[in-house]
């Protein structure tokens, strides 16, 4: 795996879109101290001063474009796998539909994927407070985490999502999938979550084998959502 290290840019996922359109191999990883031009899902700004990771992933994966949307969930359960051996045991690790990462009810992480039509390639990036967290989020070092930096975090995750990412290319979703309802957020329980068309109050009953969220309405019905946001 092929680490690029930059002091700063203006977003790691614009850099390795770029990278990716001038053919960059499969497993390129693009890592910068800073972003001077985050995003994040929804067109929010991601707030990136030094100190935090942010790194981009450009994958040409071996499966079929319908399957593209399970790499989020991948990704989240394999920042999730890593943090569980550095936090301590008194700290709680979730995973918030679609790609949230939460520590003790608060965002510590999160994913944006990106990919042009044809989806011969994916860009995954991962912002990760370490240092330093917005109003709201939290930070590992916040809950004592200090013998780590975003370089030793980003040497541990590159690790796991490479063996992630060949587990799925071989053998699909369900593994990733049954790691991530086991620590879901809210799961069996009942969720706001607003969706592209509507703001909806359900029981967050899973999710199925494309990612959508399975929301278990008053009247019975479960209805399925491809992208949303889930309050916390
Ligand atoms: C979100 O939760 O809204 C997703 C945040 C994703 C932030 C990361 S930081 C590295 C990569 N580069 C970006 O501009 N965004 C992602």
């Amino acid at each position: 795996m092929k680490i690029i290290e930059l002091q700063s840019v203006g977003s790691t996922n614009d850099y390795a879109k770029g990278f990716a359109k001038q053919g960059a191999s499969s497993g390129t990883v693009i890592w910068a101290r800073e972003q001077t031009a985050g995003r994040g899902r929804q067109g929010n700004e991601w707030i990136s001063a030094p100190g935090n990771l942010f790194m981009s992933m450009i994958l040409k994966p071996k499966v079929d474009v319908e399957h593209i949307g399970q790499l989020s969930f991948l990704f989240a359960v394999s920042l999730a796998s890593v943090l569980e051996t550095v936090i301590p045991a008194s700290a709680e690790i979730h995973l918030k539909w679609p790609n949230d990462l939460l520590i003790n009810q608060k965002k510590a992480a999160g994913i944006l994927i990106e990919t042009e039509s044809q989806a011969t390639w994916v860009v995954v990036g991962i912002g990760l407070n370490i240092t330093n967290a917005p109003e709201g989020a939290i930070s590992l070092q916040e809950i004592g985490v200090n013998a780590h930096n975003a370089e030793s975090i980003l040497q541990l995750l590159a690790k796991e999502m490479q063996k992630r990412i060949e587990h799925w290319e071989k053998n699909g979703f369900q593994t990733i999938r049954a790691a991530w309802l086991k620590r879901a957020y809210k799961l069996g329980r009942e969720i706001r979550a607003r969706f592209p068309k509507e703001t909806l109050t359900g029981v967050f009953e899973g999710i199925d084998m494309t990612g959508a969220l399975q929301l278990k309405m008053s009247d019975g019905t479960v209805r399925l959502m491809n992208s949303g946001e889930v309050f916390i």
